[in-house]
C-alpha cells in the first residue's frame, strides 16, 4: 500500500441491516431487529481498525427489506459529498443483505465511481454469539484500500461486482454470489486476491443528468415486477393497466421462465400493456445464467440482469424519456 493512500480518509456510512442488528437473546441468529446498533459502535468493535484514518457517518437505520428511494436520495447524496473531497480515499457503506445488490446497481448506474465505493453486511446480528459483521467490515477496509474503483459488495471473504451479485441463500454466512461471472477477488488475512479487474476502472464518468433527475425526484416511474409460472393468465397485468394517475404503470419486467419465456396468457397481457405503451422487458426467473437473445424473444430482454435489477434499470431509463 502507498503512504498516500494510507493517509488518506475512508468514510464508512451506516444505513442499517443486520451488521447492525441486535436480539434479545445473545445466540439467536433469526428473530432479531436489524437496524440497532450505531454504525460508530460497529466500527469500535473491530479493534484492528483504529490503526485506518476512519470517518463515520450514519445515514439511516433501516432494515433493508424496507428500502426506498427516500433512503436511497440521502445515501446518493452523501456518497457524491464524500467521494468529492479529496482526501477521501473511498467510501464502504454498511447495509443489509436483502436489497444490496438493488442499492449496488443502482449506485454503479448512477455513480459509476473513480474511487472504490464498498458495500458490506452480515447474516448475523451484532448480538450473536460469533457474529461475521467484524470480519466483513475489516475486510470491507482493506478493499477500500486496495481496490481501484467502482461499487463492489464485500461478503465472507468475497469481493462481487454489483453488476453481478445476487443473494442466493437465506441463512448462510456466504449469502452472496456472482453466477457466471463469478467473484472478483477474495480477501485473505488483509490482502486482496483478484480473479478479473476491477470493474469502472476509475475512468467512466457519472451520468450527471440522471443523478440530478433522482435526487430531486418524489418517486421513481413505476415499473412493476411479475413472475411468469404455471396458470399464469395475465390478470395482475390487467388490473396494473387500470391503475391510474398519481402514478401509472410506465414498465413491467417479467422474470420470465428459462430462457425468458412467458406463459402464453401472459404473453396477451403484457402485448396489450405494450400497446398502451407500456415497456415491457423479460428476464429469467432462474438464479444462474441470462437471458440468450433470439429472434422468437416476446419482448425487450433484460441485457443479463437479474429481474429486481432489470426493475431498476428500465426505472432509471424512464426517468429519463
Ligand atoms: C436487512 O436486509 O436489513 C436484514 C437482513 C440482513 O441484513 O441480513
Amino acid at each position: 500500500m502507498s503512504s498516500s493512500i494510507a493517509a488518506a480518509r475512508i468514510v464508512i456510512l451506516g444505513t442499517g441491516g443486520t451488521i447492525a442488528g441486535r436480539a434479545s437473546q445473545t445466540g439467536d441468529n433469526v428473530s432479531y431487529t436489524a437496524g440497532q446498533v450505531a454504525v460508530a459502535d460497529l466500527v469500535a468493535a473491530v479493534p484492528a481498525l483504529n490503526a485506518s484514518r476512519l470517518e463515520v457517518e450514519q445515514v439511516s437505520q433501516v432494515d433493508s427489506k424496507d428500502m426506498g428511494l427516500s433512503v436511497w436520495q440521502s445515501l446518493v447524496t452523501r456518497l457524491v459529498y464524500h467521494l468529492g473531497q479529496l482526501d477521501v480515499a473511498s467510501v464502504i457503506v454498511t447495509h443489509g443483505t436483502d436489497t444490496l445488490e438493488e442499492t449496488a446497481y443502482l449506485l454503479q448506474r448512477l455513480l459509476q465511481p473513480a474511487k472504490p465505493v464498498v458495500l458490506t453486511c452480515a447474516m448475523r446480528p451484532a448480538s450473536a454469539l460469533v457474529p461475521d459483521g467484524p470480519q466483513n467490515l475489516s475486510d470491507a477496509v482493506a478493499v477500500a484500500q486496495q481496490a481501484q474503483g467502482g461499487v463492489l459488495v464485500v461478503c465472507a471473504g468475497q469481493v462481487h461486482a454489483a453488476q453481478d451479485v445476487a443473494k442466493v441463500h437465506t441463512y448462510r454466512l456466504d449469502a452472496f454470489d456472482s453466477g457466471d461471472a463469478g467473484a472478483l477477488a477474495c480477501v485473505e488475512e488483509g490482502h486482496v486476491r483478484c480473479f478479473r479487474p476491477w470493474p469502472g476502472g476509475g475512468t467512466a464518468p457519472g451520468d450527471s443528468a440522471r443523478l440530478a433527475q433522482f435526487l430531486a425526484i418524489d418517486a421513481l416511474p413505476r415499473v412493476e415486477l411479475i413472475t411468469s409460472h404455471a396458470d399464469a393468465d395475465g390478470t395482475v397485468v390487467r388490473a396494473l393497466l387500470k391503475w391510474g394517475a398519481p402514478r401509472p404503470v410506465r414498465g413491467i419486467v417479467v422474470a420470465g421462465t428459462g430462457n425468458g419465456t412467458v406463459h402464453h396468457d401472459l404473453i396477451a397481457a403484457l402485448s396489450d400493456a405494450q400497446a398502451q405503451g407500456v415497456r415491457v422487458v423479460v428476464s429469467s426467473r432462474c438464479a444462474w445464467g441470462r437471458v440468450v437473445p433470439h429472434p422468437g424473444l416476446a419482448f425487450e430482454h433484460s441485457s443479463g440482469l437479474s429481474p429486481v435489477k432489470a426493475r431498476l434499470a428500465l426505472a432509471l431509463d424512464l426517468l429519463g424519456a
